[in-house]
């Protein structure tokens, strides 16, 4: 007869307690480790904002050093994941390739699975960061029949990972570092968001003590869904399917719609009941990378910007606090770059990673921490007796 309260989805209870990601779902702010994410994004790099969410302390600049030193000398993967690869059919969804890669490097590497040793569980740590750049372009590389391109430790984190997606055996490739930085930016926006569905996830993954890479595999399953990181996927689809601004009020009644399952994909968040900071700076990465490609008037763009408008002064979502979140605008911006819908997710459990990483470590080293395990309201048949076949009616 224990008591409990009854919370589906889980709108109105804290699952832990966490020192990493803050956010001011009314006011719209964000913050990583106490840094406004704006400042991040246009001051730092995706690689210090991974030290920054595991250590809780911006680097020093030899820290800095080191760290990336530490990063890239994991980038490699294990050669015999080579094979793995091969045995996903040629058309495989990356995503698919990913979750089971990444569930695989527990079986790669036996001792970052000892998860009550601090240094491995820091090994651990790096090793998902540096590694998942890797298996993201090789699932991608896959995927279209290209050869796999591996990781050169001379270029920075984001400019290695479009090389290894972008260039080919029998050209020259220069990564364009205009890309490069917009490529991380893109990371440091998706790098964590507290308490999602995937990192809770995780979280409920490590609580039973299982290692990283498997509690990483589970997070990257839970991602994929349309209504989390599946959203940048289902978001470039929509504007497709609209095609041009005079459709725009059609799919607008036919997301007020309630007898019509269709929604506005980017808009709308659990927490932000204002613009979501991300989608403002991703909005901003998408015009510089336009103009560096010379993209002029992309029609999807100006769906976007035109759908943006004319939401934000309708009274169905101005009522129920709906704005554009950051998937609303990675979409258009990750197609500029060059990838396929289908990576958008995969891009998003890469940069994803860090925060995953940071929150399931902070959970290990957490004394207070249990098991996660969740009561239910029974609603089923109340008890009965068991009848041989033959007397059912
Ligand atoms: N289009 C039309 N109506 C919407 C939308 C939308 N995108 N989002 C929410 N609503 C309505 C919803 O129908 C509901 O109306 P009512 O109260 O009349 O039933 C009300 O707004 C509240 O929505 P909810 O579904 O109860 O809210 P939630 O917190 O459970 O859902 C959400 C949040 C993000 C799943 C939802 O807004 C959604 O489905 N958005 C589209 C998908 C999307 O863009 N997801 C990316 C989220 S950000 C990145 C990430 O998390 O990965």
């Amino acid at each position: 007869t224990g008591m409990f309260t009854y919370d589906p989805g889980f709108t109105s209870t804290a699952s832990c307690e966490s020192k990493i990601t803050y956010i001011d779902g009314d006011a719209g702010v964000l913050l990583y480790r106490g840094y406004p994410i704006e400042q991040i994004a246009e001051q730092g790099d995706f690689l210090e904002t991974c030290y920054l969410l595991l250590y809780g302390e911006l680097p020093t600049f030899q820290q800095h050093q080191e760290f990336v030193k530490s990063v890239t000398y994991h980038t490699m993967i294990h050669e015999q994941m080579n094979r793995f690869y091969a045995g996903f059919r040629r058309d495989a969804h990356p995503m698919a390739i990913m979750t089971g890669c990444v569930g695989a490097l527990s079986a790669f590497y036996h001792d970052s699975t000892d998860i009550s040793d601090p240094h491995q569980r820091m090994i651990a740590s790096i090793r998902m960061i540096a590694k998942m750049p890797t298996i993201a372009a090789w699932a991608f590389k896959y995927s279209i029949g290209q050869p796999f391109v591996y990781p050169r430790n001379d270029l920075d984190f984001s400019a290695n990972f479009l090389r290894m997606c972008f260039s080919v055996p029998c050209e020259e490739y220069k990564v364009n570092p205009v890309l490069a930085r917009a490529m991380d930016r893109i990371f440091i926006l998706h790098a964590d968001h507290e308490q999602n569905a995937s990192t809770s996830t995780v979280r409920l993954a490590g609580s039973s003590g299982a290692n990283p890479f498997a509690c990483i595999a589970a997070g990257i399953a839970c991602l994929w869904g349309p209504a989390h990181g599946g959203a940048n996927e289902a978001a470039l689809n929509m504007l497709e399917q609209i095609g041009s601004a005079d459709r725009i009020p059609e799919f607008i009644d036919r997301a007020k719609d309630k007898n019509d399952p269709f929604r506005l994909m980017g808009f709308g968040h659990r927490v932000y009941k204002n613009y979501d900071p991300r989608a403002r700076i991703m909005q901003k990465t998408c015009h510089e990378v336009l103009a560096e490609l010379g993209i002029k008037d992309d029609p999807l763009l100006e769906v976007a910007m035109e759908l943006e408008k004319l939401a934000l002064h309708d009274e169905y979502f101005v009522e129920k606090k709906l704005y554009p979140n950051i998937d609303f605008y990675s979409g258009i911006t990750l197609r500029a770059l060059g990838f396929p819908t289908t990576m958008f997710t995969v891009l998003f459990a890469l940069a994803r990673t860090v925060g995953w990483i940071a929150q399931w470590k902070e959970m290990v080293e957490d004394p207070s921490q249990k098991i996660g395990r969740p009561r239910q309201l029974y609603t089923g048949a109340k008890r009965r007796d068991y009848l041989p076949s033959a007397q059912r009616g």
